[in-house]
């Protein structure tokens, strides 16, 4: 797979693989832990080196799933983490930025995934009661001590993006985008144009529901995170079938997946996008890394730039609490 550059120069495959899935969110895994690390690495022979994990995933168990996998394979992968939860309980309790608990999470994540510098380490949401200048500071402190190779945020507006980058140079920002999430168009996608910064979209495949492997009839296990988001009401799985039907119908006349159809179009949008599907599955990985082989015309992207817009998504893609700890 080609490689594309995040920021001045941390190179990755062009898409990536998010591993939260194999620790949380999506209903019981299909396999026990030794799979979900065969899964792991059999990503690293289909070519990905770029992955995705943080310290509330689990939580903590992501991390340790992620560094036992790749630990063998350490110097060929990028292994990009988060923090800023404040965890209770085995649970996230709201936000914890603060300078001791950023240096104590690092710490930590190191151990976690037996590595001896983080490669990015990602703010996971921005946190109103620390300016995010002392966040900056933080992490810049411990790229200095050769803890941390690169600095990111997560969901961060493009204001708080910009005062970050002041203070230490941001090399990725990651949030939701995808074909029927749009948010970061307006602002935050030409802040990271105009100062270099990647981005990373999270949630590429609209939680699965853009590869039509999800409709209406679905039925979701009690801890899946979407039976909790506005848009998986089966109600608005009906109404938004459409959107996946058209898709489908392009990936049909382009010989891909509807799945393909949707990373290809976010590769497309810039050469410092690099999407993180997740899945838990290798024939999965092997299809959404051969998204980087369908080419889209300019017609066809453009259609596909309308798409949300024509249909109308119905649903927001998070609830009031998770809405709430979006930065704005
Ligand atoms: N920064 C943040 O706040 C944040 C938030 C959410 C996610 N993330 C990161 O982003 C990564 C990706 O996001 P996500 O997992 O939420 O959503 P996603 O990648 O859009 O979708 C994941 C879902 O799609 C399914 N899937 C994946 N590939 C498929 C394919 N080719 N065909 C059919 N179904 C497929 C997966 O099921 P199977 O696993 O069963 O294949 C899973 O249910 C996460 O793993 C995580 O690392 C970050």
């Amino acid at each position: 797979m080609h490689t594309r550059t995040l920021g001045s120069d941390l190179r990755v495959s062009a898409v990536g693989l998010g591993a939260m899935g194999m620790s949380q969110s999506y209903g019981p895994n299909p396999g026990d832990r030794d799979d979900m690390i065969a899964v792991l690495r059999s990503a690293v022979d289909l070519g990905v080196t770029f992955f995705d994990t943080a310290e509330v995933y689990g939580p903590y168990v992501n991390e340790e799933l992620v560094g036992e996998a790749l630990a063998p394979v350490r110097d060929q992968v990028v292994i990009a983490t988060k923090f800023g939860f404040r965890i209770e309980d085995g649970r996230p309790a709201g936000l914890n930025s603060r300078p001791e608990q950023i240096r104590a999470v690092a710490t930590a994540s190191l151990e976690r995934l037996g590595v001896e510098r983080i490669d990015l380490f990602y703010q996971h949401r921005v946190d109103p009661q620390v300016p995010v200048e002392d966040v900056a500071g933080t992490v810049g402190e411990l790229v200095r001590e050769g803890k941390v190779r690169c600095f990111g945020l997560s969901e961060a507006s493009a204001r708080t993006i910009r005062r970050a980058h002041a203070v230490h140079p941001v090399t990725a920002v990651q949030s939701e985008y995808s074909l029927w999430t749009r948010d970061p168009e307006p602002e935050v996608l030409p802040t990271c144009t105009a100062l270099g910064i990647g981005f990373v979209p999270f949630s590429p495949l609209g939680k699965g529901f853009l590869t039509g492997a999800v409709d209406a009839s679905t039925a979701f296990a009690a801890d899946d995170v979407r039976t909790a988001i506005p848009r998986f009401t089966a109600e608005n799985r009906a109404a938004n079938q459409t959107l996946v039907e058209h898709i489908a119908a392009l990936a049909t006349a382009k010989d891909a997946t509807p799945g393909q159809v949707a990373l290809a179009w976010l590769l497309a949008r810039h050469p410092s996008i690099v999407p993180i599907p997740g899945t838990r599955h290798t024939a999965r990985i092997e299809e959404n890394a051969g998204a980087t082989r369908v080419p889209l015309s300019a017609d066809e992207l453009s259609d596909l730039d309308g798409l949300a817009g024509r249909i109308g998504v119905q649903g927001d893609r998070y609830n009031a609490h998770h809405m709430s700890l979006v930065d704005k």
